[in-house]
């Protein structure tokens, strides 16, 4: 062999360790950055499986979140500093009615020592508590009891006659003025024609019988008589200026006139109202408990208002309205405290039966 070849294959050899340890080198660098990296993607976050059945109850929790009360705009943003203040003094006078219109009150003496509010939770603002959400809305409108078209100036001294068992505020008044500016300021919201989700009362079904004053009786010593008081009287604050706990019956409650004075009202109400701090999403009384409370307050003594043109038309009474001629021969009795079923059935017949001799004329 010649040298050169020698030496070209010492190079020869020297060259394919060379190329060994190049692809040695280049597969442990490409495990040291596959490695880790595969381990990094096999824990990357996974995307949440969406089990079908869950749907359902998924989509109840979000309608849940998304359903609407009205809520109340807010009286501190009013822009304009005299409608603001009228404004104000109109919750003012719904909230504190008996500091300024009560027996001892500071502008008039024309009501009973009762606030609009402790029947209008919150200056009228609550849900399913007596709210004024739809009044703006809806009035002026036509109301059977008079059966004639009221406006809101007509139904707020509804209230001062019969649930203030007092008289009625000249429509020009500073005070009137006032109450009828919040109430419409309160219904900006809400579109003319419709109502407001949760103003009013909530439902609140029939029971199957008639309801029992002497349960009723059981029911308010157990859970109403400790801010109402044994007689119904309620408990003045120290100053006499208005209710700490306003009477349920009485010479200083409402009269036999009042909305509150119809059985199916007053359970409303203490169903999702009282005691207080109930609410319609956390009621504290059963059904039977509401409907024989209503029936035991509404048949103790309070005032009575002699209203003789109330209901010129006859068949629109409302069922628990307790005083008759009815259109139905049920008794007063069973307008006052049910069964209801039966003449609510009655009425859907005979309202039918109207509707179709309507059409028959046309
Ligand atoms: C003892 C309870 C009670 C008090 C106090 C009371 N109200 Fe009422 N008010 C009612 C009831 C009950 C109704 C609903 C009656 C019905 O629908 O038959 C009502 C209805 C109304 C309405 C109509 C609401 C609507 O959506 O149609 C207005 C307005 C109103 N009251 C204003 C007042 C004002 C103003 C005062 C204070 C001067 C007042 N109320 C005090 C019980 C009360
Ligand atoms: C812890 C005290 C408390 C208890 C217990 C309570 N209430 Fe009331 N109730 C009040 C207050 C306070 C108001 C007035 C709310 C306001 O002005 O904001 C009120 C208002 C009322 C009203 C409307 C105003 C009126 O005087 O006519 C009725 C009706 C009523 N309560 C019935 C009941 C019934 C029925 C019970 C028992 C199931 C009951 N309450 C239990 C504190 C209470």
């Amino acid at each position: 062999m010649s040298e050169k070849q020698d030496d070209r294959n010492i190079l020869n050899d020297l060259f394919s360790v060379i190329n060994k340890l190049i692809l040695v080198m280049v597969l442990l660098i490409v495990f040291m950055v596959a490695l880790p990296l595969g381990y990094y993607i096999s824990n990357l976050p996974k995307r949440p499986k969406v089990v079908l059945e869950d749907a359902p109850a998924v989509l109840a929790e979000v309608k849940k979140i998304v359903q609407e009360y009205w809520i109340a705009p807010d009286v501190s943003t009013i822009s304009d500093p005299t409608e603001k203040e009228t404004v104000e003094y109109g919750r003012e006078l719904i909230a504190h009615t008996s500091k300024y219109l009560g027996p001892n009150g500071s502008v008039m003496q024309i009501s009973n020592g009762m606030n609009c509010q402790n029947c209008h939770l919150q200056a009228g603002t609550a849900v399913f508590a007596n709210n004024y959400g739809s009044v703006a809305s809806l009035y002026p409108k036509f109301r059977a009891r008079s059966g004639a078209v009221e406006n809101v100036e007509k139904r707020v001294n509804d209230c001062f006659e019969r649930s203030l068992n007092g008289s009625a505020l000249d429509d020009n008044s500073k005070e009137m003025k006032a109450i009828v500016a919040y109430i419409n300021y309160l219904g900006t919201n809400v579109k003319k024609g419709e109502k407001a989700a949760g103003s009013g009362f909530k439902d609140l079904a029939f029971l199957d019988r008639a309801a029992d004053p002497i349960n009723g009786k059981a029911v308010y010593a157990g859970k109403c008589v400790s801010c109402h008081q044994p007689d119904g009287s309620g408990l003045l604050n120290p100053d006499k200026s208005e209710y700490t706990f306003p009477p349920l019956w009485g010479k200083n409650s409402y009269n036999d006139g009042a909305g509150l004075y119809r059985i199916s009202n007053f359970a409303k109400y203490v169903k999702y109202n009282m005691p207080i701090g109930a609410t319609h999403e956390n009621p504290q009384l059963s059904d039977e408990e509401a409907w024989d409370i209503a029936a035991f307050v509404n048949s103790q003594a309070r005032p009575h208002i002699n209203v003789p043109k109330d209901w010129p038309d006859k068949s629109k009474k409302p069922i628990d309205h307790p005083f008759g001629p009815f259109a139905d021969t049920f008794t007063e009795k069973q307008h006052k405290y049910g069964p209801f079923k039966p003449i609510a059935e009655e009425q859907k017949k005979r309202e039918a039966a109207a509707a179709l001799a309507n059409e028959k004329k046309i």
